[in-house]
């Protein structure tokens, strides 16, 4: 077997095998296959795709690339959820914690920004001393006593995506559908949980920018993940706009601290409540989705939620005096108030433009390595769909570099389109994919 015979196949459209894939693979992973055959190979495969059976083995040779996470020394079904990444997107924030205080345990490895979208990681260490890395013991002994640990993802797990990610990354390779679903699952399937439900977003904020994509994209993890053997659901959101109202890391804890004693905005409590309820149902804590939405609604009311947040943030070094008072959290030296100059409703937004705002304001990283300024971000008022006057706030920028100011309000203002006429306000919610097919809600 050899790389060049597996890539002209490829180019040719032709189906590999699973021996082909794991070949190069591995081979990629312990370097014995270089960047450039490997990246003909991700070229040609975003060129003429994969069926499912190449997927799902390109998945379990990235997944059997590292160790695996063994977590049944912590009682019960576990849960895992996954965004494909958005602007706005604190939902692990407030899901981790809701799911635990019912008795769920969640076991989580998370992401940092990247690109346009933010990452819980990040948005995590803005809370001082919080710490996203653990040893397994403590991970472990966290997830027992509390229900709830987060970390970032560790260098033995699924190593292959780390090192085919960074090479799509620069060679236009992202956005394939198998591929964007092997990295994914790959992942998933490492972290160890039983029950896995996926965040598909789609819109001008997601790397889904079609309804049909992000179908696709969905019924192919589910499919992955049926075939490993574990209970997957995929929810499919809307990412054409903010989701909640705070962009950006110290700006998003401080608004699912208080999302978590019950002051939510509509389209994220609607989010949460899906996923958040999908996982409770997986693990058999509900007998419906309706119920386990129930249940979720009242430990965002009662504080339960909340509870389990403090008790989360503490396990993890975190001074809980910043979550009890969020107002304490690290805030900007500068803002911008920026009004709009016309009357008319909001006709549409580019979520990815706003995000990119973001990063100019310092809540993101231009590139990979770049420090965050913590406090950086977006208070967006802009919903689509709403009517506006002339003078009435869009939204208020912060940051601690005054001179991204001017570059930060252009590109901001460039992502909104307005009109004379009303429009409507979009859906929050798609679709739930589970083994069956797509379910419009
Ligand atoms: N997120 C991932 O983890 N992998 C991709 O390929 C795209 C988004």
């Amino acid at each position: 077997m050899n790389m060049y015979d597996i890539i002209t196949k490829k180019k040719h459209g032709e189906t590999l095998s699973e021996e082909e894939i794991r070949f190069a693979v591995n081979g990629f992973t312990d370097g014995s296959i270089p960047d450039y055959q490997m990246s003909a190979l991700l070229m040609a495969i975003c060129l003429k795709g994969m069926n499912d059976s190449e997927t799902a083995a390109m998945t379990f040779a990235m997944r059997d690339s590292g160790s695996i996470a063994d977590l049944s020394a912590i009682p019960g079904l576990k849960a895992d959820k996954h965004s494909t990444g958005g602007v706005g997107d604190k939902v692990s924030l407030l899901v981790g914690p809701m799911v635990a205080s019912l008795g769920v345990p969640v076991a989580k490895m998370s992401g940092r920004g990247l690109g346009h979208t933010g990452g819980t990681i990040d948005k995590l260490e803005s809370i001082p001393g919080f710490s996203v890395t653990l040893s397994n013991e403590k991970f472990m002994e966290n997830v027992k006593k509390t229900g709830l640990a987060i970390v970032g993802q560790s260098d033995d797990l699924a190593p292959a995506d780390k090192k085919m990610y960074a090479l799509r990354d620069v060679t236009a390779t992202v956005d394939s559908i198998p591929l964007i679903a092997a990295s994914i699952m790959s992942k998933k399937l490492v972290s160890g949980s039983d029950v896995i439900v996926l965040d598909v977003t789609m819109g001008s904020g997601a790397f889904m920018k079609t309804l049909p994509d992000a179908i696709m994209l969905a019924e192919t993890m589910v499919r992955i993940g049926e075939a490993s053997g574990k209970k997957v659901y995929a929810v499919i959101t809307d990412m054409n706009q903010v989701l909640g109202t705070y962009v950006g890391n110290a700006l998003e804890v401080r608004e699912a601290v208080y999302a978590l004693k019950g002051d939510i905005a509509e389209d994220l409590k609607r989010t949460c409540l899906k996923i958040a309820g999908l996982m409770l149902l997986g693990c058999k804590k509900a007998d419906s989705l309706f119920e386990a939405e129930q249940m979720l609604s009242e430990v965002l009311q009662d504080g339960r939620a909340f509870e389990s947040f403090c008790a989360f943030v503490k396990a993890q070094g975190g001074d809980v005096k910043y979550i009890k008072d969020p107002e304490l959290l690290p805030k900007a030296a500068c803002k911008r108030v920026v009004k709009a100059e016309e009357d008319g409703y909001l006709v549409s937004m580019n979520a990815e433009t706003v995000g990119r705002s973001s990063v100019i304001l310092g809540a993101g990283r231009e590139k990979k390595g770049d420090p965050i300024d913590m406090a950086a971000g977006i208070e967006n008022y802009a919903k689509v769909g709403h009517r506006f006057q002339k003078g009435d706030t869009l939204g208020i920028l912060y940051t601690n570099r005054e001179e991204s100011l001017d570059a930060a309000e252009k590109l901001y203002r460039s992502a909104f389109c307005f009109g004379a006429l009303p429009v409507a306000e979009p859906t929050t919610i798609y679709g739930i994919v589970d083994e069956t097919g797509f379910h419009p809600l």
